[in-house]
């Protein structure tokens, strides 16, 4: 079988993770380190993990000869540190907060948990290389990890307040914001996707089933804005995406860029697709909590 790396990809990250940031001392003793989701627990006897850094990283050759590294687990919140530690070209440690560990390597502050590891193994593994720490000092934080799946971050315990509150509800409507490549995929009159979800399934079931009904194969990531928009309807809008050749009848692509020309059939909606074109710009999408009027941004992935 011919192996297209990038679908290899795409079917490695629908295996959804924690994200860590792994960090080390160049040999000439510089702070290195970058953001990586390869973390494995390995061994409690003895305390062993892994990593497994790319032969890209510029960082690459410091880390295949670092006696020691410390591995951060972000907490929920810590979005923009994975990116800053994502980003090549900037100087990630002036604009992170950290402590330096025993072994000299930074552990990120308000991780979730910190890992302290003298390398134990390195294995050379294809384009990148196994790189397996003996524990030597850990933490751990009262702080809920912040989640990596292929929409983005996440965080289960914002999408389970935010579950709790609509389930006081009685009616709910879930719509989604479609993307596939840069555009926005919309039904017939160019409203976004959207269901009524029933007493006892969530928005994303309904969503699912609603799709599914269209023969639309659409991967649902996030949710994106939850809000009352009258007393008794609670709207709830999820981020979703259709892989680029998917088909999309019967949905139609519209440009995010060209967003401004939709109209939507609330105004709210409409507030919220300007949001969502504004964010998609800078990549840094925010989860909204509120009313139609007022409410709370509270930032999923910030760049
Ligand atoms: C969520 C996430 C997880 C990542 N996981 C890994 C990983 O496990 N291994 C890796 O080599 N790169 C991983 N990367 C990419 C590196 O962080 C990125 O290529 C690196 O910071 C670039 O550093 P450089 O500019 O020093 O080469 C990941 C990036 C993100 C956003």
């Amino acid at each position: 079988m011919q192996i297209d790396p990038k679908a290899l990809r795409a079917a490695f990250s629908q295996f959804m993770t924690g994200v860590t940031v792994v960090t080390a001392r160049s040999p000439g003793g510089d702070l290195i380190g970058f953001t990586a989701n390869s973390f494995t627990s390995v061994s409690l006897d003895p305390p062993l993990l892994l990593v497994c850094p790319g032969r890209h990283l510029s960082s690459f050759d410091a880390f295949a000869r670092a006696e020691h590294f410390a591995v951060s687990v972000l907490a929920e919140g810590q979005e923009h540190v994975s990116n800053l530690f994502a980003k090549s070209g900037t100087d990630r440690f002036a604009q992170a907060d950290y402590d330096l560990d025993p072994n000299g390597a930074a552990l990120i502050s308000g991780r979730a948990a910190g890992f302290s590891c003298q390398t134990f193994q390195r294995v050379p593994a294809g384009d990148h290389m196994l790189l397996i720490g003996q524990i030597t000092g850990f933490d751990k934080q009262p702080l809920p990890p912040l989640g990596y799946c292929p929409d983005g971050y996440f965080s289960l315990s914002k999408e389970r307040q935010a579950d709790a509150a609509s389930a006081s509800r009685k009616e709910t409507i879930a719509s989604v914001i479609l993307r596939q490549g840069q555009n926005l995929l919309l039904d017939a009159n160019g409203h976004l996707p959207s269901t009524q979800v029933g007493e006892t399934a969530g928005a994303r079931s309904a969503l699912r089933g609603f799709l599914d009904g269209l023969g639309i194969e659409a991967h649902l990531g996030p949710v994106y804005s939850i809000y009352d928009e009258t007393a008794g309807l609670r709207r709830k809008v999820l981020l979703g995406r259709v892989s680029e050749k998917a088909p999309t009848a019967p949905l139609q692509p519209h440009p995010i860029s060209k967003t401004a020309s939709l109209r939507q059939p609330t105004d709210a909606l409409n507030v919220m697709l300007a949001r969502f074109a504004a964010e998609h710009q800078s990549q840094s999408f925010g989860l909204y909590i509120g009313d139609a009027q007022q409410g709370e941004i509270h930032l999923l992935d910030k760049d």
